[in-house]
């Protein structure tokens, strides 16, 4: 009895709720499971109506993104449970309320409203009104207005979300230019979102350049910022990675004037490129058994990737240093720049091109990304010798190459002009570049054509050659060696005589000092105390006096000098000049108004000047510095100082990395240098530089990662020898990136809202860079890689326990278990004591 009653009412709620459902559905709008949007039926904001795709493979509806309430209509994945929105209609215009009202016109136009302020977004009113039209959420993503029964085409869509991509790529997608039906072009572009939470247009577009050989390009504000290059038949070829990357995941479909990709048949991975906020392009896949997206490749990441960051008829090399090359038979246009490590002014032909007596040749380039083609003239039906015909046959013509390399190279690409962004990759990818030469630089490298009509004298010169360089190897390695010690010498009286740097009188600084005066006293150095001064008219300068009754400070100050006067990277303080003269020994700087970042970290109430972002660009800047200090300059420069009260701050808050009295220059190919004087400051020393005295760029990469972790949590690392029970910063950072809390580490004076992605980025590189094992820590050009990398930190490698995570041993044992012997043991506490607390 009571069982049947049961069971009739269960009966009755369920015709109940049928009805009602019919009901919606019918009279009010759409609940799910259609995907179609009719007249007669609009779609609205009421949190669950949804256009689902036949294949249940998209949904349409209204949504808010992460940390937003504005609400807009979007397209999703249907079944992945992380919302992932691929399109979006109200880029510019939010509805503020929960009255969105998507709707469709007789006449076959797509409306949104949400009641009060009228017209928020619309399709457009087709060319001609449609009898019957439908909107239709198709299965792959596309959402597109025709007439109900018509065809599937783009060609018989009246309109398509396809055509108004927003930040997303999908498979399918065209890039590029389309023709309409009424014969109008349409350029369509993937233009990132400002930022995760505000889909309103940013910065970044992504999309092709249709001039010469048509390109991929990234644009930020209309300018040029990245180039992937024409496209080769296989890749993209700026990308070649991406043959290996994308391998089995995708294949692109290039045609003039427009690109798109498909998932390749073999894989069923969802994936899409984004066009991200922070001017990445992403190639994201979901992941199934993970149930996560992941970015599997992104650009731009790697050092050539600036445009044209070695100028005309320049290269650029991805690993090596110099990473500016000039093309042979080229020579830098501007010789001290190049020295100094700026590449942008390019290279000059050195010796003109004889077009008339037509006695040029072709310099082969191997792997490279071809220079940029906007300018470049492009003729597919020429194989590769009629290319090298034509090009000799046009006196402008500079170089050649491939259009299409996917079957032994067909097409032509010919330039005119100077080549601009070309980089040679170091592994076997890329493509050839054949670089038009006068005879006469040819000449200084076999040209392929003669490499091939080898003989038996070839033997012969081996074998005479191998007995030559054997002889020669002896002589230079001894020469070598006599450098070599020369270098580590530092100073050296040529060097000194040919010091390209102002000297400066006495007076004046004395005038510029008020007399080193106390008020214009800005503190006191590890040599002797710094001033504040303006010489003449000129900007405001700080002065370094080295203290009189330091002996061994002269010798710092000659080695300042020397290194400093050749250094120049807008992370590293400028030396404008000094003075020697009586027994003074100057340095004048240029002035730092912001003084150094130990004053602004540890401090409470200065330390709120320091948001997330400016902490953020203090660390890449000092990164970029060190990067230049280790690899990029002239020399090869161990810091050995690296703190925070040795970074000063300019009036933009970008650091300066300064006081290079410690620095250390390494000669050709010295790695690692070992020191009977330890110098430096407790908490940034590495472990092998304190207890055995080598030091190396990898001391240095620890003590950034000490000023990285110091610049995110507001607290110092010193004190490392007397905690005999509590745990160093270093130790509890360590601890709770262990236990997944390290977040509560976070300075409190940033606030809450920072960009907790990055932010734990930078606490993994900061715990990779204090490894206990110097070869465990990365180098300066992968630090910043990984700085600027977007993609998830589970791909950067897992740091190990750092150095002195559990140190127990007093100051002291450590001493006496090194090799120093007592003089030394007194003379490096007496330095390092007075940089303990820094300035
Ligand atoms: C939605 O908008 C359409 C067209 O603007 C209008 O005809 C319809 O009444 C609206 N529906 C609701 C429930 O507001
Ligand atoms: C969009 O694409 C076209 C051609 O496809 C290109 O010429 C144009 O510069 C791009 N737009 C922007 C904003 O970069
Ligand atoms: C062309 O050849 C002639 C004679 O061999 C020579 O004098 C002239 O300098 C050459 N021209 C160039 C531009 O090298």
């Amino acid at each position: 009895m009571r069982r049947r009653l049961t069971a009739s009412a269960a009966a009755a709620a369920a015709a109940a709720a049928a009805l009602l459902l019919l009901l919606t559905a019918t009279l009010f709008s759409i609940s799910g499971g259609v995907d179609t949007l009719s007249p007669d039926r609009p779609l609205l904001d009421n949190g669950t109506a949804a256009l689902v795709s036949a294949g249940e493979t998209f949904q349409l509806g209204f949504f808010s993104p992460n940390g937003s309430t504005s609400r807009y209509i979007g397209i999703w994945y249907n079944r992945i449970p992380v919302q992932t929105v691929v399109w979006i209609a109200n880029r510019r215009s939010p509805i503020n309320s929960r009255s969105g009202n998507l709707s469709l016109t007789a006449a076959g136009e797509l409306v949104l409203t949400d009641g009060s302020s009228g017209v928020l977004w619309t399709s457009g009113a087709p060319d001609a009104p449609l009898s019957n039209p439908v909107a239709q959420l198709l299965d792959d993503g596309n959402f597109a207005v025709r007439e109900a029964g018509g065809g599937g085409s783009p060609d018989d869509f009246a309109w398509q979300s396809f055509d108004f991509p927003a930040d997303t790529h999908i498979p399918g997608m065209i890039v590029g230019r389309r023709r309409l039906k009424n014969g109008t072009d349409l350029n369509i572009n993937i233009t990132a979102s400002t930022s995760d939470s505000d889909p309103t247009p940013g910065r970044f577009v992504y999309g092709l350049d249709l001039r010469g050989d048509q390109q991929l390009f990234i644009w930020s504000e209309m300018q040029q910022y990245w180039r992937a290059g024409p496209w080769n038949g296989r890749w993209f070829s700026g990308v070649p990675e991406m043959v290996d990357t994308a391998n089995g995941l995708l294949r692109f479909d290039v045609e003039p004037n427009q690109m798109t990709y498909l998932r390749s048949e073999q894989s069923s991975a969802l994936l899409r490129f984004v066009m991200h906020s922070s001017g990445h392009l992403q190639l994201i896949v979901w992941l199934e058994n993970r149930q996560s997206w992941n970015t599997i490749w992104y650009a731009p990441k790697d050092i050539c990737d600036p445009l044209s960051s070695c100028g005309p008829n320049g290269y650029c090399r991805q690993i090596i240093t110099p990473q500016c090359v000039c093309l042979q038979g080229f020579h830098p246009s501007n010789p001290r720049n190049w020295q100094l490590r700026d590449g942008t002014d390019g290279c000059l032909r050195t010796t003109p091109l004889d077009c008339r007596n037509g006695t040029d040749g072709f310099l082969t380039l191997r792997n490279t990304k071809l220079p940029d083609t906007s300018r470049s003239i492009v003729n597919a039906s020429l194989t590769l010798d009629q290319c090298r015909a034509s090009c000799l046959s046009n006196c402008d013509c500079t170089a050649y190459a491939a259009l299409n390399i996917s079957d032994s190279g067909s097409g032509c690409i010919t330039w005119t002009t100077n080549l601009t962004d070309i980089t040679v990759y170091q592994s076997a990818v890329g493509q050839e570049l054949y670089v038009r030469l006068a005879a006469a630089d040819l000449a200084s490298e076999p040209s392929s054509d003669h490499r091939r009509r080898r003989n038996h004298f070839v033997v012969v010169i081996v074998v005479l050659s191998v007995v030559l360089i054997a002889l020669l190897s002896c002589l230079a390695f001894c020469l070598w060696r006599r450098k070599k010690k020369r270098a580590a010498d530092i100073v050296e009286e040529t060097e000194e005589r040919d010091l390209d740097l102002p000297l400066f009188d006495l007076g004046t600084i004395r005038n510029a000092t008020c007399n080193f005066s106390l008020q214009n006293k800005l503190g006191e150095g590890g040599f002797g105390p710094v001033y504040r001064g303006t010489i003449g008219e000129g900007p405001e300068v700080a002065v370094k006096r080295l203290s009189k009754t330091s002996t061994q400070g002269l010798d710092e100050f000659k080695n300042e000098v020397t290194l400093i006067a050749k250094l120049q990277h807008r992370n590293l303080v400028r030396l404008l000049g000094c003075c020697v003269q009586e027994e003074e020994r100057i340095l004048v700087y240029e002035y730092m108004p912001n003084g150094s970042l130990d004053v602004f970290l540890f401090d409470e109430v200065k330390g709120t000047y320091l948001d997330w972002r400016t902490r953020y660009n203090i660390i890449v800047g000092i990164a970029r510095g060190l990067l230049y200090l280790h690899h990029d300059s002239r020399f090869r420069i161990i810091h050995r100082d690296l703190k925070a009260s040795n970074i000063l701050l300019d009036k933009d808050m970008d650091p300066k990395i300064s006081d290079f009295g410690m620095a250390r220059i390494f000669g050709g190919d010295e790695s690692e240098a070992n020191t009977r004087r330890v110098v430096g400051t407790y908490g940034y020393m590495s472990p092998e530089y304190i207890m055995d005295g080598i030091f190396s760029m990898k001391s240095d990469v620890f003590s950034f990662g000490v000023l990285v972790l110091e610049i995110i949590s507001g607290k110092k690392n010193r004190r490392v020898y007397h905690t005999l029970d509590q745990l160093n910063l270093l130790g509890h950072i360590w601890n709770t990136w262990r236990e997944g809390n390290c977040l509560d580490f976070v300075d409190k004076s940033i606030g809450n809202s920072f960009p907790e992605a990055e932010v734990l980025r930078c606490i993994k590189i900061g715990l990779l860079c204090v490894q206990e094992r110097a070869e465990d820590r990365p180098t300066m050009p992968s630090v910043l890689t990984m700085l600027g990398s977007t993609g998830d930190i589970t791909l950067l490698p897992e740091p190990k326990q750092p150095g002195f995570f559990s140190t127990r041993v007093p100051l002291s044992q450590i001493y006496s278990s090194s090799s120093m012997s007592n003089q030394d043991i007194s003379s490096s506490n007496k330095v390092t004591i007075t940089n303990i607390e820094g300035r």
